[in-house]
């Protein structure tokens, strides 16, 4: 069985009293037990937030990392440090890292790669923009950011890989893919990982949708068989929404 997973993803949301605040109204929701729940609010907010969760299941997650272990780069946060600040896991390749502070495929890649030396767990975003779509082009985009960005990685490594499929059309606009187009492509995502890997790697990969997701379609899109969670934006800042969304697996 794959896990079922929602992650918040805060962005540049929330200090550390918002932090709290919210983390406060969430705890006031019941949640489904077989839904592994993650928020990923910013850098200053880690500690805040692993503190408030300290007794429940909820995963304290970062937004990004740098690739590097030390070093002169200023202003940038490394693995070793998000692990001293009690974070495991960490979100890689979201589109506005990739279009706004320049991250590559190349870049990605160096991040997983020392993601995973550092014993963490990755959700590694892709997903095509708007003119790779209507160009038909989206299968192809879409599988050559897996393939420059994880597939050089072995097998094993796998087990640390959670993958988030976000069509940047979709992402803080308010337009969702239909839960056809999603399922469409994370079956191709599926198969396409199976035909690089093994059948069993394909099918125990959770491969979360992000983009405008609300809890009004939530349910239809998470009832689609290739889809197991969400990667959740703008919805994840009122407790309301997001508890609406985690709990809206059938
Ligand atoms: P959104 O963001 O839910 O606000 O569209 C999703 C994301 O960027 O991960």
């Amino acid at each position: 069985m794959r896990k079922k997973i929602v992650a918040g993803n805060w962005k540049m949301n929330c200090d550390i009293s918002e932090t709290y605040e919210l983390l406060d109204a969430l705890s006031e929701y019941e949640l489904a037990e077989d839904v592994q729940v993650m928020v990923a609010p910013p850098f200053t907010s880690l500690q805040a937030a692993n503190q408030a969760l300290i007794d429940t299941d909820i995963l304290v997650v970062a937004q990004n990392m740098h690739q590097a272990e030390s070093g002169a780069y200023t202003g940038e946060i490394s693995a070793a440090m998000l692990k001293s600040a009690g974070v495991d896991t960490v979100i890689i390749g979201h589109s506005e890292r990739r279009a706004y502070f320049g991250e590559s495929n190349g870049i990605l890649a160096e991040k997983v790669n020392a993601a995973l030396k550092a014993n963490m767990q990755i959700i590694f975003c892709f997903g095509e923009e708007l003119d790779d779509r209507q160009r038909g082009e989206h299968f192809d985009r879409v599988s050559s950011q897996l393939s420059q960005g994880l597939f050089h990685l072995e097998e094993s490594a796998w087990e640390n890989i959670i993958l988030a499929y976000e069509p940047v059309w979709a992402i803080g606009t308010g337009e969702t893919a239909s839960p056809e187009q999603v399922q469409e492509m994370h079956k191709f995502i599926r198969r396409t990982i199976g035909e690089r890997y093994t059948a069993k790697i394909a099918d125990s990969i959770s491969i979360l949708y992000g983009g405008s997701v609300k809890p009004e379609n939530a349910g239809e899109i998470f009832g689609k068989p290739d889809v197991d969670g969400g990667l959740i934006g703008g919805a994840s800042l009122k407790a309301e929404s997001f508890a609406a969304i985690i709990n809206a697996f059938s």
